[in-house]
C-alpha cells in the first residue's frame, strides 16, 4: 500500500496516541509506538489489536487486513529506536515545556527530513517549534477523541512550518480516511475557537436567569436542531475539560469579549460538579441517565383574546398566516382594542423595550422569536416583559400550542434564547474568516465533523438571513451594551447587502 510516510512513530500512547496509531497502520504506514511510562506502549498495543478484532466480528474489515493492520505494529522500548521514521506524532502530556524538550531530545535522534508533528490542542505550533534546528518540517496535527470516529483532522502550520509539511500531512490524513482542514496557528484552531459560542451564549443566558438550563436545551435542539443541548454538551464533555478550554482561548485572545467564560462553570467546576461522569452537571443523572425536570403543561384557556400583531412585527405575513393557521381572531387596526393580545417579534431587542418605544401596553404584549422559519422548528418560543399579565401570558401559549407544537416561555431577554446563540456562533465564525484563520469551507467541514453541528456555521447564518444575524446583533449591542455583540467587520459587510456568508469573493 502507497502510503505518504513508509514508517510513523507515535510518542504517547493515551487515548490519543492509540486512535492515531490504529489510523496510521490502516493507512498503511509501519507504527513504532514509544510511551515513557513502562509496559503502556504495550498495553496500546494491546488494547488496538483487540480493537481490531471487535471490527473483524462485526464484519468492518477482513482476516487479511486484521493480520496485516497488526503485523506494522510495534512498541519501542526506547527513544532512539525512533531513528528510522519518516513522521513522528506526538500525543504526550498537554505541557509546553514537556514537549519542547522531547522534540528536542527528538531532532538528535531522527534525520533531517523527518516530519515532526504534534497532537496538541491548546497550544502554539511556532512556540512548541521556536527551540527546533529545523522548525520547518514541524506542524500540528489534530485530530478528536475518539479518534478512529472523529472524522476531521486539523492540519495547523506554525509561523515558520514548510507549506511542503503541510501538503504531505493533508495527504496522509486522506490516506487515514479521514478529512483533513488546514488552520491557522490561532488560540483553538479552528474547531474549539468555532466552538466558543454555543456553550459560552447559553451560559449567559443561564445566568441571567432568562431560562432553566432543561428549557435552553429544549429550545436550542428543536429550533436550530442540534443534536445536544449546550448543557447537555457539557455535563458530556465534563467542566474539567470544557471551563480550561473557556479560559485558555479567552486568555489566549486577551481577553476578548466575545470568548469570556462563566463565573457558572467556574463554580461548579470549583464544587466537583463536573458532569455525567461523577453524576451531577447541569443535570442530575441517576444510573447514567439524565433526571430533566418536566415541560410546564399548556394552560387551559377558556377564552381566547383577540390579537393584534405589530407592524414592525420580524416575519409579520408568516406569523398573520401562522395566526390564522391557528384559529386566532386577528384585529386589523391600526393599533390594538384595548383586550388584546399584543404580539411583537424584534430582531435582538428585547419585549420591554419594543413595547415602550411601539406605544404597547406592556400589561398586553407578549414576545415571539420568528428569526426560524416556523416550519423548520420544532417549538416555539414566546417572551414575557415583567408588567406581562399572566392571563395574557398563558392565552399565548395556548394559542401557539393549539396545532401540538411544543412551546416555551422564557423571560425577557435582548434576542431570545435561539437569536442570541445562533447570532454568537455566526459572528464568532465570522470573525476567524476575517482573521483568515482557514477558509470558510474548511470552517463549515470542521464544524459540522468537529462539533456535530446540524450545520457550518456559516450556512447557518444564510439559513436565517446575514441581514437578520447583522440586526440581531446591532439591536443586542443597544440592549446590553456589550462589546461582545460587536459584529465582526466581515459579517457586517456580507450583512449590509445581503451576501451569502459562502459567497467566495473575486
Ligand atoms: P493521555 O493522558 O491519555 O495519554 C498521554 C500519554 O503520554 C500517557 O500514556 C503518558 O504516559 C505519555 N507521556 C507523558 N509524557 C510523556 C513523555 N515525556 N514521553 C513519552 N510519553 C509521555 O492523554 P491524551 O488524552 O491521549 O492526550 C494526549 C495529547 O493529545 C495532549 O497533548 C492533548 O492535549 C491532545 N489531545 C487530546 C484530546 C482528548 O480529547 N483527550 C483531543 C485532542 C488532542
Amino acid at each position: 500500500m502507497q502510503t505518504s510516510f513508509q514508517t510513523t512513530a507515535i510518542i504517547g500512547t493515551g487515548a490519543m496516541g492509540r486512535g492515531i496509531a490504529q489510523m496510521a497502520a490502516q493507512a498503511g504506514s509501519q507504527v513504532l509506538l514509544f510511551d515513557n511510562q513502562p509496559g503502556a506502549s504495550e498495553k496500546a498495543r494491546t488494547d488496538l489489536f483487540a480493537q481490531w478484532d471487535k471490527l473483524l466480528e462485526k464484519g468492518r474489515l477482513d482476516e487479511d487486513q486484521n493480520r496485516q493492520y497488526k503485523s506494522r505494529v510495534t512498541c519501542a522500548n526506547a527513544l532512539a529506536d525512533l531513528s528510522g521514521c519518516a513522521l513522528v506524532v506526538e500525543a504526550i502530556v498537554e505541557k509546553l515545556e514537556v514537549k519542547t524538550a522531547l522534540f528536542a531530545a527528538l531532532e538528535e535522534i531522527v534525520s533531517d527530513d523527518t516530519v515532526l508533528a504534534s497532537n496538541t490542542s491548546s497550544l502554539s505550533i511556532t512556540a512548541i517549534a521556536a527551540r527546533l534546528r529545523l522548525p520547518q518540517r514541524f506542524a500540528g496535527l489534530h485530530f478528536f477523541n475518539p479518534v478512529p470516529l472523529m472524522k476531521v483532522v486539523e492540519v495547523v502550520a506554525g509561523l515558520r512550518t514548510d507549506p511542503a509539511v503541510c501538503t504531505q500531512l493533508t495527504d496522509y490524513v486522506r490516506e487515514m480516511g479521514h478529512t483533513p482542514v488546514q488552520a491557522a496557528d490561532t488560540p483553538g484552531f479552528i474547531v474549539n475557537h468555532a466552538g466558543r459560542g454555543y456553550g459560552t451564549e447559553a451560559l449567559r443566558i443561564a445566568g441571567e436567569n432568562i431560562a432553566d438550563f432543561a428549557t435552553i436545551d429544549r429550545i436550542l435542539k428543536d429550533q436550530v436542531g442540534f443534536k445536544l443541548g449546550p448543557f447537555e454538551l457539557m455535563d458530556l464533555t465534563a467542566l474539567d475539560v470544557s471551563h480550561p478550554v473557556m479560559e485558555s482561548v479567552y486568555r489566549q485572545y486577551y481577553d476578548e469579549p466575545r470568548y469570556r467564560p462563566s463565573v457558572i462553570t467556574a463554580q461548579r467546576l470549583a464544587g466537583g460538579m463536573v458532569g455525567k461522569k461523577v453524576g451531577q452537571g447541569f443535570y442530575r443523572y441517576d444510573n447514567g441517565t439524565a433526571q430533566v425536570p418536566a415541560e410546564p403543561a399548556t394552560p387551559q384557556v377558556d377564552e381566547m383574546p383577540p390579537v393584534w400583531v405589530s407592524t414592525r412585527a420580524a416575519r409579520r405575513a408568516e406569523l398573520l398566516l401562522l395566526l390564522k393557521n391557528l384559529g386566532a381572531q386577528i384585529e386589523t387596526g391600526q393599533s390594538p382594542s384595548p383586550t388584546a393580545l399584543t404580539l411583537v417579534a424584534p430582531l435582538g431587542f428585547d419585549v420591554t423595550t419594543v413595547a415602550v418605544v411601539e406605544r404597547l401596553d406592556p400589561a398586553r404584549t407578549v414576545g415571539i422569536d420568528m428569526l426560524m422559519d416556523d416550519a423548520t422548528t420544532r417549538r416555539r418560543v414566546l417572551a414575557t416583559n415583567p408588567a406581562t399579565r399572566s392571563d395574557m401570558r398563558d392565552a399565548a401559549h395556548a394559542l401557539f400550542a393549539r396545532d401540538g407544537k411544543a412551546v416555551s416561555v422564557i423571560r425577557d431577554s435582548g434576542g431570545f434564547v435561539t437569536q442570541r446563540v445562533v447570532a454568537t456562533i455566526v459572528n464568532i465564525a465570522a470573525d476567524m474568516c476575517q482573521q483568515a484563520i482557514c477558509s470558510p469551507a474548511d470552517l463549515e467541514i470542521a464544524v459540522r465533523l468537529g462539533l456535530g453541528y446540524p450545520m457550518g456555521p456559516l450556512a447557518m447564518g444564510n439559513h436565517v438571513g446575514p441581514t437578520n444575524v447583522l440586526e440581531v446583533l446591532f439591536n443586542m449591542q443597544t440592549v446590553y451594551g456589550d462589546p461582545r455583540y460587536r459584529p465582526s467587520p466581515w459579517l457586517r459587510r456580507r450583512g449590509a447587502i445581503g451576501l451569502s456568508l459562502l459567497h467566495v469573493e473575486a
